[in-house]
């Protein structure tokens, strides 16, 4: 017995690739040949061998982990006398298994450009044959990607095959329509056989020669060049391209960006081929939760399409649906109240599950911060009960809030990234050139959002009387769909009721709300004594992916100068 080094094979010209499945734990007992892990080149997905038989000592690589030929992947107790004691120049070195039953497509050099077939006006049809096999035989075919009447791009999936180690593409050597397909699913075939025909409209097409540095879309496939046609990583929602190509390997959470991945069942298997795997990334289906409709439950893209279909309806339906949401959180399981107490339920009214499904989707999409301050209104407040007896003959009541908006659109003026509105998908900042701000209203039927329209172009006593006028429309269910619409920014006031602060959730997509709580009379230092002033609290909650803190309290700080002294509001 004496320990041998688990080395990486020679890769077939992969520089690096990902582990994406140890198969073996230490202590295993394996034999010469058998997988060790599987791991993903850009075209397919390999079985790493072991050297030797033998029994497992250690892995030191873990799944997601990049490596490359030669590096240290474990080590085996051999009872090969042909093993070293951890020399690996002495262990002969393995060929992947992938390798040795489906290579993967080298498609620069190994992808034929065969002959023009037919010419058709602009047009003109090639065969595509087989290609990227290194010469072995009788793959089956299990999937065919592609139908007759389709438009493919350059390495677009054509059709997938399978041995009993690994699964890969054959990719299109053009930009096309798919004309006769002559192959189908259950086919064995083999290098340079007859896949399909493409019709390639002869403008955009490359003839194959070696002209065609413009970088044209049908330029046949090359592996090096692959990367270029990719969209920049930005904008891509799964990581950088590299199929996952493994034979029935478990599926792994994505790097989505914004969408968490449930990470399925342990053990759940996933039949699925690389262009399969790369579209659920791409649409952050969990592989594991979609049932396979191909031969040996193999999953198609159908299947995924269908699958987020169905996702988005039940979410489009207002559900919010405990663990079956894409959010990948974990739902809440409700206990039999009843074994506690006399219960009863009530359906949801329309206006509560949409208000909470609203909340639910800003909380989980909106990195939420909240910045506190304390303005000093006493000279404000002085000046609004100045106003009552004025206010009576006009037959409307000046509250605090028409000062509130005010001094909020002053803010959103003096500093506009307050005004905006974040375009995640096309990673753009949305200026609005309009100051139109929502109050929140407290009604019978739930809390409803009114706006108030062009609020820096109104005087005091119109917005009093247009807030008075859409709180009394709001109570009374009368508030028309285009009252609520178009806001840059909330205020949501408890000032009437109580409390010291809160950290209100922001209504996306806007990007800050400003909380108001009640005010009270606090003793303030004033450099020489305490004087009793009568402190707003403001509770400024803002998504932190548009506005830094920094600018938060130089928000909370404007508002407080500008109520603390609402002579600057005609400033
Ligand atoms: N501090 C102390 N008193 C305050 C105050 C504050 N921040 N804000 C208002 N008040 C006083 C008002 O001056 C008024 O007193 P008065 O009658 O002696 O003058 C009293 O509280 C009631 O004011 P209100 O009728 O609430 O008028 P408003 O213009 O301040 O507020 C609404 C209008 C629509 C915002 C308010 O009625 C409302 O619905 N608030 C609840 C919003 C809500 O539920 N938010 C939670 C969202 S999660």
């Amino acid at each position: 017995m004496s320990e041998q080094e688990i080395r990486v094979p020679d890769l077939g010209g992969a520089d690096e690739v990902e582990v994406i499945e140890i198969l073996v734990s230490a202590g295993d007992s394996v034999a010469e040949e058998d997988p060790i892990l599987t791991v993903e080149t850009d075209k397919a997905s390999v079985e790493l061998p072991s050297p030797a038989a033998g029994k497992i000592v250690k892995i030191i690589v873990k799944v997601g982990d990049k490596i490359k030929e030669g590096d240290l992947v474990g080590t085996l107790s051999s009872n090969s006398a042909s093993s070293s004691d951890g020399a690996s120049d002495s262990a002969p070195e393995p060929e992947p298994k992938a390798q040795s039953d489906v290579a993967p497509a080298k498609s620069d050099d190994s992808v034929s450009k065969p002959a023009p077939q037919k010419k058709s006006g602009g047009t003109r049809t090639e065969i595509v044959k087989v290609s990227g096999l290194d010469g072995f035989d009788d793959i089956p075919i299990i999937e065919l990607n592609v139908s007759e009447g389709d438009d493919v791009d350059v390495e677009s999936a054509l059709v997938t095959v399978e041995s009993d180690k690994a699964t890969m593409e054959i990719p299109s050597p053009f930009a096309g329509k798919i004309g006769k397909i002559l192959v189908k699913e259950g086919d064995k075939i083999s290098e340079g056989d007859d896949l399909l025909e493409m019709i390639i409209t002869e403008d955009s097409a490359d003839d194959g020669d070696d002209s065609a540095d413009d970088a044209d879309n049908s330029a046949p496939a090359d592996s090096n060049d692959a990367g270029k046609k990719q969209p920049a990583e930005s904008e891509q929602p799964a990581k950088p391209e590299s199929p996952v190509a493994a034979s029935d390997t478990k599926t792994k959470p994505a790097d989505t960006g914004s969408v968490t991945y449930e990470v399925p069942a342990a053990g759940s298997k996933v039949h699925a081929g690389p262009a399969v795997r790369k579209l659920a990334r791409e649409l952050g289906a969990d592989l594991a939760r979609v049932k396979g409709s191909g031969p040996k439950s193999r999953i198609v893209k159908d299947d995924v399409h269908g699958y987020v279909k169905a996702q988005l309806q039940q979410a489009q339906q207002g559900a919010v649906v405990p663990g079956a949401g894409s959010s990948g959180i974990p739902g809440v399981k409700l206990p039999d109240f009843s074994q506690f107490g006399e219960v009863e339920r009530e359906g949801m009214s329309r206006m509560m599950s949409v208000t909470a499904l609203n909340m639910h989707r800003s909380w989980l999409n909106v990195p939420h911060v909240t910045q506190f301050e304390d303005a000093d209104i006493s000279d404000m407040e002085d000046f609004r009960k100045s106003l009552k007896p004025l206010g009576e003959k006009k037959g409307v009541k000046m509250t605090p809030l028409p000062f509130m908006l005010k001094a909020c659109a002053a803010a959103l003026a003096e500093l506009p990234q307050f005004n905006v509105a974040l375009d995640m998908d096309r990673k753009e900042v949305v200026h609005k050139r309009y100051i139109h701000i929502g109050i929140a209203v407290d009604t019978p039927h739930g809390l409803m959002v009114p706006v108030i329209r062009n609020v820096d172009q109104k005087g005091l006593w119109e917005l009093a009387a247009e807030s008075a006028e859409l709180a009394q429309k709001a109570r009374e269910k009368k508030l028309k769909p285009a009252e609520m619409q178009g806001a840059c920014f909330t205020i949501t006031s408890l000032g009437g009721i109580g409390g010291t602060a809160f950290t209100p959730i922001v209504n996306t997509p806007e990007v800050a709300i400003l909380g108001v709580s009640k005010a009270a009379m606090k003793p303030v230092w004033d450099g020489k004594a305490f004087q009793p002033r009568l402190m707003l609290p403001l509770s400024l909650s803002y998504d932190h992916r548009a506005v830094n803190g920094a600018d938060a309290a130089r928000f909370t700080s404007a508002l407080a100068r500008l109520m603390g002294d609402i002579r600057t509001l005609l400033l």
